[in-house]
């Protein structure tokens, strides 16, 4: 399986090129910053420099040639401001999402937030409103379209090491926490499970094997 990330220098997307690469599957990441392209090929994955909130759709198509999914695991990150939620957490994800259709790429999980799909708590900053309404929207956005899509809200992230012990479920799932690591593995088992399309699952550590987890929500 040829699987593109977008975001593919994030800390989800270099353990999840790390994981297809273990078991033979192609990875490849797109990053913005030619500095990134040494640590991505570490993982075992190719690196594409592409600038998502600078690229065209079509220019994304191209790359996209000869993949059979696309994950996107892109997004501004904690230090950006409003602005870039919207050019990151939501165009960009349009961005790719418009490229896959272009490109005959049917399977697309993207990783959301929990807490998405509804409005920001009272009393949240501008700045985690912006991000919550830019994943809602590329939320949104993906439900449109006739592409094999999976939407995945995970919890809090955090970099413990993997436990293989998962809680995923259509909202709402209460909050937690889970280590990156899980949330690679839950998605390299989307991916086999391509069942799993058109379900909007939230995601945080629990008591079921990633396999287990993805295999009863597969129909
Ligand atoms: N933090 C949490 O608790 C939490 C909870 C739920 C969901 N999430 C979501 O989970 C996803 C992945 O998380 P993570 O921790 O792996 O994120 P991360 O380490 O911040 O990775 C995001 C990646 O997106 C890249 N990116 C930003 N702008 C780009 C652009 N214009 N073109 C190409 N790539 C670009 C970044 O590259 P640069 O290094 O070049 O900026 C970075 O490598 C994010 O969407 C995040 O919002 C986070």
């Amino acid at each position: 399986m040829r699987v593109v990330i977008a975001g593919g220098h994030g800390k989800i997307a270099l353990l999840l090129e790390r994981q297809l690469a273990e078991r033979g599957d192609q990875a490849a990441g797109l990053v913005r910053n030619q500095a990134h392209v040494a640590e991505v090929g570490q993982a075992g994955a190719e690196a594409v420099v592409c600038d998502l909130e600078a690229a065209s759709a079509g220019d994304v198509a191209a790359l996209l040639a000869g993949a059979d999914a696309v994950v996107f695991a892109a997004g501004a990150g904690p230090g950006s401001g409003v602005p870039r939620k919207d050019s990151v957490d939501r165009a960009a994800s349009v961005l790719m999402a418009e490229a896959a259709g272009q490109a005959g790429v049917r399977r697309f999980v993207q990783v959301s937030s929990m807490g998405a799909g509804q409005p920001p708590r009272p009393g949240s900053d501008e700045v985690w409103a912006a991000y919550i309404a830019a994943k809602t929207a590329a939320e949104d956005d993906l439900r449109g379209r006739d592409l094999d899509w999976t939407i995945v809200r995970p919890g809090g992230l955090t970099d413990a090491p993997a436990a293989g012990l998962v809680r995923l479920a259509p909202p709402p799932v209460p909050r937690g926490t889970i280590p990156r690591a899980d949330v690679a593995a839950v998605i390299v088992a989307l991916l086999d499970q391509p069942g799993t399309r058109h379900q909007t699952l939230e995601l945080v550590s629990g008591d079921s094997s990633v396999v287990a987890a993805v295999r009863s929500l597969s129909r």
